[in-house]
């Protein structure tokens, strides 16, 4: 690679993507108009396209022996570029699958349709996770284009990543000479923002899962027969209220048992990060903010385990009044976990639990659905020093450490399989309402992000070869 003089990279960097602007939004607003959705088989062809597209931008950077893998789900898109078997490895991941946009009616313009305002992209996507893979792809154009490419790259996108990655295990398992690497790289977590750019340092790990009460054998007449039967929805509310006690902690018989706390230095550093719970508040609009006695908003969100609701059905939703006594009742219900937790043994203790708190008259299902082990990331490693080296000089600022409350199950995995440890390189925000309507991706973000990843490279070659 050219010799540069320090800051004259970054400079160099600035150029391009200031020249190349135009066109690298366009490019991911191609990307942003497919409706990847991989939890809703009607969009199984666009999901198939989005990952035929992303192969051809690969080629098109001008990544080597690029090829869409086929998997029991959606394909796994992967492309490389060795330059030196000596240096240093990258494996970049992203997912290039995306949620579902309802409540459709929400949006201020439509999901698929990427729009600008307020210097904002907003799309299904824009930021989870298509914006910030993108970069990456960009990134590697710029390397390549410039001759500035220190080390060798290889690049995993997959399309099931907000469907739990079922496929991906065996994938991995399969492929591990292909996946081989010093580290992994992934843009799909958050900053606290472009002023106070920080580097998140953990993922809970989920336990999903749903629940069904049945009562009577079909929908009764509330009139006829309330009083007399049990009511599913009221069992089932009562069943989950009775989950958290007056402090918020969880009520699960051996809920906390793995949970390791923090040292006081671990909180410490944790609550010095900038933030303020009144602010917080407002953005969301409640006027009081919930959650475990005796934590932290950071704390509860990063390093606490948690059970919520994510969806609650039964009896009659549509318009008007119906008077109707349901047969059944149902939730959707995520536990989010910390090391060292795991998926399958709080999920065994969430169904013997929630089975054995079932009044008699009714009866309960507990069906699994997915689940991730939680991660902590290194902070010593020469990988995470170059992530801190590249923020610090594409921003001004070093970074400020956090712990993130999302899930990406698949770090874990690629410890346990590859051996390889993460850095979670995210520019997203918080407030870019992933998974929600008017989900957005800012665009000075997204060129932050192509202009800090060729320095992360960067610096993890020098100090990959310094030790
Ligand atoms: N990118 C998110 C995870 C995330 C978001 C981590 C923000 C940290 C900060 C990812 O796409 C995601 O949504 N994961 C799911 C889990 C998956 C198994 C459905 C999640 O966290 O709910
Ligand atoms: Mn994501
Ligand atoms: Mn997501």
């Amino acid at each position: 690679m050219p010799i540069f003089a320090k800051n004259r990279f970054m400079q160099f960097i600035k150029n391009y993507v200031e020249q190349h602007k135009q066109r690298l939004l366009d490019e991911l607003f191609v990307l942003l108009r497919f409706p990847s959705i991989s939890a809703d088989p009607r969009y199984k062809e666009d999901v198939f396209k989005t990952a035929d597209f992303v192969a051809q931008k690969l080629k098109d950077a001008g990544a080597d022996n690029v090829e869409v893998v086929t998997t029991g789900g959606y394909p796994v898109v992967y492309g490389e570029k060795i330059i030196d078997s000596s240096q240093p490895t990258i494996l970049v991941y992203g997912h290039y699958d995306v949620q579902p946009p309802d409540p459709l009616e929400l949006w201020e313009t439509p999901p698929f349709e990427p729009t600008i305002r307020d210097g904002k992209i907003f799309a299904r996507g824009a930021c989870d996770d298509k914006g910030q893979f993108y970069m990456h792809i960009k990134a590697f154009e710029l390397m390549l284009q410039t001759n500035s490419l220190p080390c060798n790259v290889k690049f995993m996108i997959e399309g099931e990543e907000e469907v739990g990655s079922d496929n991906l295990a065996p994938f991995v398992i399969e492929n591990k000479d292909r996946l081989k690497a010093d580290v992994v790289l992934i843009s799909d977590t958050a900053m606290l923002s472009l002023e106070t750019p920080s580097l998140e340092t953990g993922l809970r790990g989920l336990s999903y899962l749903e629940v069904e009460i049945t009562g009577p054998n079909r929908d009764l007449h509330s009139g006829v027969y309330g009083g007399a039967v049990a009511n599913p929805a009221t069992i089932l509310c009562q069943m989950i209220a009775s989950l958290h006690d007056k402090n918020n902690h969880i009520l699960i018989p051996n809920f906390y048992d793995d949970v390791l706390s923090l040292s006081e230095e671990e909180r410490e550093l944790l609550n010095s990060a900038p933030y303020d719970d009144e602010e917080y508040k407002k953005d969301l609009g409640v006027s009081e903010l919930w959650g475990e006695k005796g934590y932290t908003t950071f704390e509860r969100t990063g390093t606490r385990p948690t059970l919520e609701v994510n969806g609650i059905w039964g009896g009659y939703i549509g318009e008007g009044a119906k008077t109707v006594l349901p047969s059944k009742a149902s939730a959707k219900i995520s536990m989010r976990l910390v090391p060292n937790q795991s998926s399958e043994k709080i999920t065994a203790l969430f169904k013997t639990h929630f089975e054995k708190i079932a009044p008699a008259g009714v009866t309960v299902k507990v069906t699994p659905h997915h689940g991730g082990e939680p991660v902590v990331t290194p902070t010593d490693s020469v990988a995470f020093k170059a992530a801190q080296k590249a923020i610090e000089e594409s921003f001004g600022k070093s970074p400020v450490i956090t712990r993130g409350g999302g899930s990406i199950p698949i770090v874990a995995l690629f410890e346990k399989e590859l051996g390889i440890k993460t850095v979670l390189l995210g520019f997203g925000l918080d407030s870019d309402n992933l998974h929600s309507p008017n989900e957005k991706y800012d665009l000075a973000n997204y060129y932050k992000g192509i202009e800090t990843i060729p320095l992360f490279h960067k610096y993890f070659a020098e100090l990959s070869s310094a030790t």
